[in-house]
């Protein structure tokens, strides 16, 4: 612990951290996001601002996520965790009024510099959202649509134009996808049934099939369980701990004892979109330094 934080948790500071001025006029401390870990930066994030027309949606954020670990994103409505997962693959590009300033390293790139390929990028960092949200067609298409979106596999009308047909490479990468998202068991005497049939859980389970299946380094999930019952969410829970052996994932989540199981490190954004701490998450769940995300993971605000 840096002395300056010592300094502060023992001082005056913290008699008024229950009024609403010392809450919103707490100062961020650097160190409380300085997150240090062994290993590489999968991502790497630097002054990042986000900017809705005039609205300052992301306020100056740097961070770096560690590869091969789940790091949880955590913190209120409306303090801009979405806006900044879609800051990773530019997503955000999608919006008109979203503007976005500062830059965002992935294999010693800055996917904001440059001629980014957005196909490449989105294949490479993959994203699983709210609500699942599988195409209308069968278990397979939904699995073989990003490896044939990419000419990975050519099945079909455009397999036999080519001379190919590549079915047993298809039926290759959707068995092996299904069987990380932990679904193949449950699916796989009916591939060709449309996936609309599947339960919710087991549609969040496809659609993550279908970002696993064009081989991704990063998992972005946008509260992926948001929209389960218990018994889907924690399969959902146990699949991202085990994606996390060897992929990267980043996590939305507004449900703390989620972030709190499943989760390496964990940064909590507040109000105005300000990272304001970023530590292992045994730390900042049981010993942060900052008096505003203690008041947020005990439940007193947010
Ligand atoms: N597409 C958008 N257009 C304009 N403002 C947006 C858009 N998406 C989000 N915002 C604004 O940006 C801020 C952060 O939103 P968001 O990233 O969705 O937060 P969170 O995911 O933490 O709830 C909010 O004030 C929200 O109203
Ligand atoms: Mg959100």
């Amino acid at each position: 612990m840096s002395k300056q934080t010592a300094t502060r948790k023992n001082g005056e500071q913290k008699s008024n951290s229950l009024t609403v001025d010392a809450e919103t006029d707490e100062r961020l401390v650097d160190s409380w996001t300085d997150y240090e870990f062994d290993g590489e930066a999968a991502i790497s994030v630097e002054n990042l601002d986000v900017y809705y027309g005039d609205d300052h949606a992301i306020d100056s954020i740097s961070m770096d996520i560690p590869e091969q670990s789940v790091t949880a994103l955590i913190g209120p409505s409306g303090c801009g965790k979405s806006t900044f997962l879609r800051c990773l693959n530019r997503m955000n590009d999608r919006i008109d009024s979203a503007r976005v300033e500062g830059a965002v390293e992935i294999d010693d790139e800055n996917i904001y510099e440059g001629d980014t390929d957005l196909v490449k990028l989105r294949k490479t960092v993959g994203m699983v959202f709210q609500s699942p949200n599988p195409f209308p067609k069968s278990i397979r298409e939904n699995v073989s649509y990003g490896p044939r979106k990419h000419g990975d596999v050519n099945v079909g009308l455009l397999g036999r134009l080519l001379g190919n047909d590549d079915r047993t490479v298809e039926q290759e990468i959707v068995e092996r996808s299904l069987e990380q998202a932990a679904l193949w068991e449950e699916v796989s005497d009916r591939l060709d049934d449309n996936a609309l049939g599947l339960s919710g859980g087991q549609q969040q389970r496809l659609c993550i099939a279908r970002c696993l299946a064009v081989d991704p380094d990063v998992i972005l999930m946008d509260e992926p369980a948001s929209a389960l019952d218990p018994v889907a969410t924690a399969k959902i829970e146990d699949l991202i701990e085990q994606l996390a052996e060897e992929y990267t994932v980043v996590v939305v989540t507004h449900n703390m004892q989620q972030a709190a199981r499943i989760s390496d490190q964990t940064a909590v954004f507040l109000t105005g979109g300000q990272l304001v701490e970023y530590d292992e998450t045994e730390k900042i769940f049981e010993n942060p330094e900052s008096d505003r995300v203690e008041d947020y993971v005990t439940g007193k605000f947010g």
